[in-house]
């Protein structure tokens, strides 16, 4: 079987390549994107490394569309982890933590931690070693009401900050925070069951860079790394590493 075109976006280390794996070398966070829009035969091909239970919810989704997407986001999943624990994809097996975030259950590499996301045609992971890992990416809508979105779920100097940017960067401005705070809460491990207005996000000068508030918890805030990753055109997208 073919494996989807796999592209490593971003890695803070080298790879090691050996017994037939990818692994990380000194815990680097690797950064994969792959599209999501394949031909019919290869999501075909794709669905087959599925576990019953992802079929299953496969075949939940009322648009053909989003079901060859599931798959196909699923399936690269499995093909890309099983190349970290050298397992083929159909037989790697998921549990989740008690707030339903995905791990993967490898008695020979128990510490890798890895976070999916996905977006109209692409998806982004996230693999790493020993710490916990959250990614999120959006695609940019330009006709997107961001402003009513920003009330519900932005901090008031969220919101302040949104509101003083020049009006040409506004939208951007969202998408970043947006996925910045959403990677968080990934990596939390929680999602949105914990409210986005606990959390309070600042965009520094470059706009590359954010920091991170937690009211009243400082030492949680400062467990957290925040990374905008740039150079994906049309979309937004940020990782959060434990660390
Ligand atoms: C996790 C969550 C933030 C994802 O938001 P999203 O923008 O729709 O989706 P993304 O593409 O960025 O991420 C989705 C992936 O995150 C992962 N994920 C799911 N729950 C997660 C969690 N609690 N923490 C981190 N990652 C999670 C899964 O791999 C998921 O892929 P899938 O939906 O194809 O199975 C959101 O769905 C959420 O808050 N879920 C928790 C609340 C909930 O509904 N729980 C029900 C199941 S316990």
């Amino acid at each position: 079987m073919n494996d989807p075109q796999f592209a490593l976006i971003g890695s803070n280390a080298g790879m090691n390549r050996g017994n037939g794996c990818i692994y990380p070398a000194d815990n680097p966070v690797d950064v994969w994107q792959f599209e999501l829009d394949l031909a019919m035969d290869e999501v075909a091909e794709v669905e087959r490394v599925l576990s019953p239970d992802e079929r299953g919810r496969a075949n939940r989704f009322k648009h053909a569309d989003d079901r060859d997407r599931y798959i196909i986001a699923h399936g690269s999943l499995r093909m890309l982890l099983g190349r970290y624990v050298d397992e083929p994809p159909g037989q790697l097996e998921f549990n989740c933590t008690p707030n339903g975030k995905p791990r993967l259950v490898n008695p020979t590499r128990p510490s890798l931690r890895f976070n999916l996301s996905h977006s109209d045609k692409l998806a982004l992971v996230a693999v790493t070693c020993g710490r916990e890992v959250g990614i999120d990416v959006e695609r940019i809508d330009p006709n997107c009401d961001f402003e009513s979105i920003a009330r519900e779920f932005f901090t008031p100097a969220e919101q302040a900050a949104l509101r003083a940017s020049p009006s040409h960067e506004r939208c951007s401005t969202f998408f970043k925070l947006w996925t910045c705070k959403e990677s968080v809460l990934k990596a939390m491990g929680e999602g949105f069951q914990r409210s986005p207005t606990s959390i309070s996000l600042t965009l520094q000068r470059d706009r590359k860079s954010v920091e991170l508030e937690i009211p009243q918890d400082s030492t949680e805030a400062r467990r957290w790394s925040i990374r905008i990753l740039p150079g994906i055109t049309g979309y937004a997208a940020a990782l959060t590493i434990e660390g």
